[in-house]
């Protein structure tokens, strides 16, 4: 199949729909991340593409998080001379072509066959890195073997330390750079329920297995699988899990999921060396602030003493600015990979990452920008 790379001319692709007669309005070749999660809404099946994208609850943060980017103002300074744009920056000592980073996201193989392989190659020829989910649908051996690009591991917690200090060992040796710990909670998404949306059960197993489960076999019932799986993970952590972390990786170690600078401060004091400023794009507690009103003060409380990263309602290259002004390292994105995923495999994150790329650029010049360092809060409004 012929997909669509950054690099081919519109109109090439097989996957995407073409411009029709005058007065049809079948979607257009993508030019924006919306355009994605229209062409995943008309591809994947109706449970899958609810899963990507709805929030929990009344999903006030999932709009809450789009909203307050929106009530952001940029404020360009003229006559600046700046006709281009480097985007490189550093993520963890790492040089990276794009402050924009593939957020995990769990269940990939679902919206394409290839799934995390397929991310995984798209984020290597952007040069960015790929935030793997623990429940990616792919060992952290595959994924691996599937790009040399950079990639930092995400970990939902086994109760079975043993389990969790293996599955730790097997990312450090496969080449994983980084370690996030996800620890906000709370999911209580309506469409899941009403659609019954759950993993199929030889993917579960498979998931189950790649983390380690062993004593996980096809000869058990799903109902057997899906109990073990309900008590597997461990949801009362502490913070003192991670000098446990600590004493058995060398990997440089984030947190995923802060809102309070409270908890940031804390997270810099036990030594950690990065945060994600995230409330999991609206899909965990419902009525959590937007992670970009969050994010200015817990830039200021962690103080430069560890890397600060945010991610939620991303969907714009002028979002990213924003969240670069206002101190994030780079931002993270979910739903607009997952959705250009579904819509079209590893061509479609490309063209996603692509997009953003060259809004971020133009968002640059014309504030007058020439690198990413240059993008200060006196550009910015707030209200
Ligand atoms: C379908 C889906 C699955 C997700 N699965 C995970 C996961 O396994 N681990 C995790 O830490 N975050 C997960 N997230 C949250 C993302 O990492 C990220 O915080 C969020 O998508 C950012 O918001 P955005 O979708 O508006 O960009 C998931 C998000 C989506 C959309």
């Amino acid at each position: 199949m012929l997909e669509l790379g950054a690099s081919q001319p519109t109109g090439a692709a097989e996957d995407v729909p073409q411009p029709g007669a005058p007065g049809d309005h079948k979607p257009l070749e993508p030019v924006k991340v919306a355009d994605f999660q229209a062409l995943a809404a008309a591809k994947l099946p109706k449970a899958t593409y609810d899963y990507i994208t709805t929030g929990s609850a009344d999903e006030i943060t999932l709009r809450e998080n789009v909203a307050a980017f929106q009530r952001i103002r940029i404020l360009p300074p003229l006559l600046t001379g700046v006709a281009n744009a480097d985007l490189s920056t550093t993520v963890l000592k790492q040089v990276i072509r794009l402050p924009i980073l593939l957020a995990p996201v769990a269940g990939q193989q679902m919206y394409h066959p290839q799934g995390a392989l397929a991310a995984a190659r798209a984020a290597a020829a952007a040069g960015t890195v790929y935030g793997v989910s623990s429940s990616v649908g792919h060992s952290v051996e595959e994924v691996a073997a599937a790009s040399q690009g950079p990639k930092w591991f995400q970990l939902y917690v086994p109760k079975d330390r043993t389990v969790a200090r293996r599955l730790v060992e097997r990312a450090e040796r496969a080449g994983y750079q980084a370690i996030i710990v996800t620890v906000d909670m709370g999911e209580w998404k309506d469409a899941d329920r009403r659609n019954r949306f759950a993993l199929p059960k030889e993917v579960l197993i498979k998931h189950l297995r790649d983390i380690g489960f062993t004593q996980i076999t096809n000869a058990m019932s799903y109902q057997e699988v899906l109990d073990f799986n309900a008590q597997a993970w461990d949801l009362t952590l502490s913070w003192d899990f991670f000098d446990w972390l600590r004493s058995i990786t060398k990997l440089p170690l984030l947190i995923k999921g802060v809102l309070r600078k409270e908890d940031a401060t804390k997270a810099v004091s036990l030594g950690l060396d990065g945060i994600v400023v995230s409330n999991h794009g609206g899909r965990r507690l419902d009525g959590m602030p937007a992670s970009i009103e969050m994010l200015p003060e817990i830039v200021a409380a962690v103080g430069g003493r560890a890397e600060v990263y945010m991610d939620g309602g991303v969907r714009r290259g002028t979002d990213v600015l924003i969240a670069l002004a206002l101190g994030a390292r780079a931002v993270l994105i979910g739903r607009p990979y997952a959705w250009a995923l579904g819509a079209n495999g590893e061509a479609g994150v490309r063209k996603v990452l692509d997009l953003l790329r060259e809004e971020l650029l133009n968002a640059m010049v014309a504030t007058g920008c020439a690198k990413v360092s240059d993008i200060r809060p006196t550009l910015l409004r707030r209200p």
